[in-house]
């Protein structure tokens, strides 16, 4: 098999760059671990920045979205006793959407597997070979157990964070890796009940933080902070609902409750892999950085990432210039960095974690955002996004 840019994972990184390459008469293949099913099934972001929307449209990608997606002029910031609308438009004149990760996927996966370029589920054994020459490969065994070699130019490492790329460019480069655990992770469920509200409550509570997300008019998506330690099975729905509606109380408000599909317990941390390159191997998305999703940003850095990187390969291949893929970490890391102090201000401004001094400082802080407009303005700029190249 021959292509000229090899690409690892059929997460939204690796679709969309396929998607982007194919678009400007670039080759691609795409090799997954996972079945389509799975990888269409997994529940994980939620929010889509300006950037990302019009990336999406851009590739042809908009119709289900400009449908179902629902648009979102600002969030709310609620601490005891107040629940603050920051409205985005009039800050900086940008908006987000709604439209869960698992849809962006479905709709890529549809248009590649109707026209696009071919889409290899089930495989195994993935291993990228001669990376610093300018004749790489990667070899798998297809899901019918046969080995196979993929011959390219190019190989993307969109494979998210547990791949097989990173270490590869890590141990080639000598590279550095920044990490941060947090001490607590998010509870998160799905319920078949109507949003309470019209725009995401982010909540500061003594008890912890709470959210209130939403995937359509009759599904909403919630998390509260708990502990890491915490088992899933010691939650009743009941006990979150419980402390769902404790931690977002305002008087005259109700949460109203539904039967839950889902729940699951995400840990959180902040990583950072450099630099995102080694010879043909170049890595995006969740393969070179993770973002605790307080931001909700994951998502969207790999639409970024992904964006810099096809603009890199087309002129690498189709112009044969070398400029844009030796600019392409740098670039990246510049966004990369911004959003990671972002997602870490965000969590570490909404999580309690028993330290008097540093709940006062997080009260001020909200306070700060919810009275002073230039304050109000810098998350309104960062939470809508920046724009792909700094
Ligand atoms: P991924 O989506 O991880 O895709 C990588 C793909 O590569 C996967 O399909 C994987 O199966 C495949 N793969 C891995 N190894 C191999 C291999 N060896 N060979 C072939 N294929 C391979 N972000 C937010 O902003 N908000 C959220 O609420 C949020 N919730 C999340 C919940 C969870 C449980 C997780 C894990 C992440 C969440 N994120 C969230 C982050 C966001 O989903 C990611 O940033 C985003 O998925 C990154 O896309 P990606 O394509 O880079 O990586
Ligand atoms: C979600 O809808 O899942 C979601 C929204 C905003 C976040 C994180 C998750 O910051």
């Amino acid at each position: 098999m021959r292509t000229q840019v090899g690409i690892i994972g059929a997460g939204p990184a690796g679709l969309l760059l396929s998607r982007m390459l194919a678009v400007q008469g670039i080759e691609s293949v795409v090799l997954e671990n996972r079945s389509r099913d799975y990888v269409e099934a997994r529940i994980r972001a939620g929010i889509l920045e300006q950037h990302t929307v019009d990336t999406l449209r851009e590739v042809g990608m908009g119709a289900r979205l400009d449908r179902e997606g629902l648009e979102h002029d600002g969030i709310y910031l609620q601490y005891p006793g107040t629940r603050h609308k920051l409205d985005f438009p009039e800050l900086c004149g940008r908006n987000v959407w709604i439209y869960g990760q698992s849809e962006v996927v479905k709709d890529l996966i549809a248009a590649q597997l109707d026209d696009g370029p071919p889409l290899l589920f089930e495989v195994s054994d993935v291993q990228p070979r001669d990376v610093d020459t300018d004749s790489p490969s990667i070899a798998f065994t297809d899901a019918d157990g046969v080995a196979q070699v993929l011959e390219c130019d190019v190989v993307a490492g969109t494979d998210g964070f547990h791949g097989v790329s990173r270490p590869i460019v890590t141990a080639a480069t000598d590279g550095q890796l920044w990490e941060r655990t947090y001490p607590f992770a998010w509870l998160g469920i799905l319920a078949d009940v109507a949003p309470s509200t019209d725009d995401l409550i982010y909540a500061w509570h003594p008890d912890g933080f709470a959210m209130h997300s939403m995937r359509s008019p009759s599904v909403s998506r919630l998390y509260i902070q708990v502990d890491p330690t915490e088992k899933i099975e010691d939650w009743s729905d009941d006990r979150i609902w419980e402390a769902l509606a404790t931690r977002m109380a305002l008087p005259g408000w109700e949460l109203q409750t539904g039967p839950v599909t889902e729940k699951s317990i995400l840990p959180m941390r902040s990583f950072v892999s450099s630099p995102m390159r080694h010879g043909r191997l170049f890595l995006a998305g969740d393969a070179a950085h993770i973002v605790p999703p307080t931001g909700a940003k994951g998502l969207n850095l790999a639409v970024a990432d992904v964006t810099l990187l096809a603009r890199a390969l087309v002129r690498l291949l189709a112009e044969k210039e070398t400029d844009l893929a030796d600019a392409y970490s740098d670039k990246a890391l510049a966004r990369v960095w911004r959003c990671t102090h972002f997602s870490w201000w965000m969590t570490s401004m909404l999580h309690t974690h028993g330290d008097d001094f540093d709940a006062q400082l997080q009260l001020s802080q909200l306070q700060r955002v919810c009275t002073s407009e230039a304050a109000a303005r810098e998350l309104a700029e960062m939470y809508t996004g920046l724009p792909v190249a700094l």
